[in-house]
């Protein structure tokens, strides 16, 4: 049934199809290798940086385009701030950089901007840039782009825990009623489906403390594509090889 297939011709690798039926509905990005990207240019960590925006403005359009109904883009680690001061404040100028340019762009695009994190422990600058993109984009219906940002899957279940007890304790939760529902709703991740599809870039095999509970039955794609390099049809590989596995959950297929 042609009408149900998305050609796409790429240079490298030829035709590569994906069936518009089976696009992930939540796609999940490490956005790594900003720095050996700069690096191998000899310029700052930084120029990295300013380039991997790029690609997210140009991903954010794919998947919109392509009906992904959630992308998720681990931005800013809870880890991160252990980098140089230098480079930490200028990625926490990033958002304002990015939404002053691109958010008219997401708002015609019907885009939901949102966030998982630590907001509250974001420079004032930072929150009021998200918050505002947040509030701007809060009636659309499209594509919710959620960015991870001052995230750590720890201190997310360690929240969780401690949010879990206090209900206990209230009387509002029973012991028999913590069931693995329960905890996904006490998540930052609790209004959204768990992510289909997990794309790390820049050859790391690791997960650098990203959802730990949520991608329990995600497929990983890894590539060592740098994140300035990643384009939409880097994407749709990733997609095209996410349609060739047999989810099975624990089941026979
Ligand atoms: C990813 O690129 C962006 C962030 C983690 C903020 P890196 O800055 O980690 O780039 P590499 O891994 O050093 O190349
Ligand atoms: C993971 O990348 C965090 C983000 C992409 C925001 P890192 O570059 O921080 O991860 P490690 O240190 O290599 O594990
Ligand atoms: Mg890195």
């Amino acid at each position: 049934m042609a009408h149900k297939q998305w050609f796409w011709q790429t240079k490298n690798t030829g035709d590569v199809t994906i069936s518009k039926e089976g696009i992930p509905v939540h796609i999940a990005i490490i956005m790594d290798g900003n720095g050996r990207w700069a690096k191998k240019r000899a310029l700052p960590r930084i120029a990295g940086h300013n380039e991997g925006m790029k690609t997210v403005r140009e991903i954010t359009r794919s998947a919109s385009q392509l009906g992904v109904k959630v992308l998720t883009l681990y931005a800013f680690s809870t880890e991160n701030w252990k980098r140089p001061k230098l480079e930490v404040d200028f990625l926490m100028k990033l958002p304002e950089e990015f939404l002053s340019t691109f958010l008219p762009e997401l708002i015609e695009e019907n885009v939901r901007v949102e966030m998982i994190g630590d907001i509250e422990q974001l420079p004032k600058h930072t929150q009021r840039a998200v918050q505002n993109a947040m509030e701007q984009t809060a009636d659309n219906d499209g594509l919710i782009l959620n960015f991870a940002l001052n995230y750590g899957s720890r201190t997310e279940l360690v929240q969780a825990i401690r949010a879990v007890v206090k209900d206990v304790k209230d009387g509002a939760l029973s012991e028999q009623e913590i069931t693995d529902a329960t905890i996904s709703r006490y998540l930052m991740t609790s209004h959204l489906p768990e992510p289909d599809l997990l794309i790390r870039t820049s050859g790391e095999h690791r997960l650098s403390n990203f959802m730990l509970w949520q991608l329990a039955y995600t497929e990983f794609f890894f590539t060592d594509v740098l994140w300035p390099d990643f384009s939409e049809k880097h994407l749709i590989e990733a997609i095209a090889s996410y349609q060739k596995r047999s989810r099975r959950f624990g089941g026979l297929s």
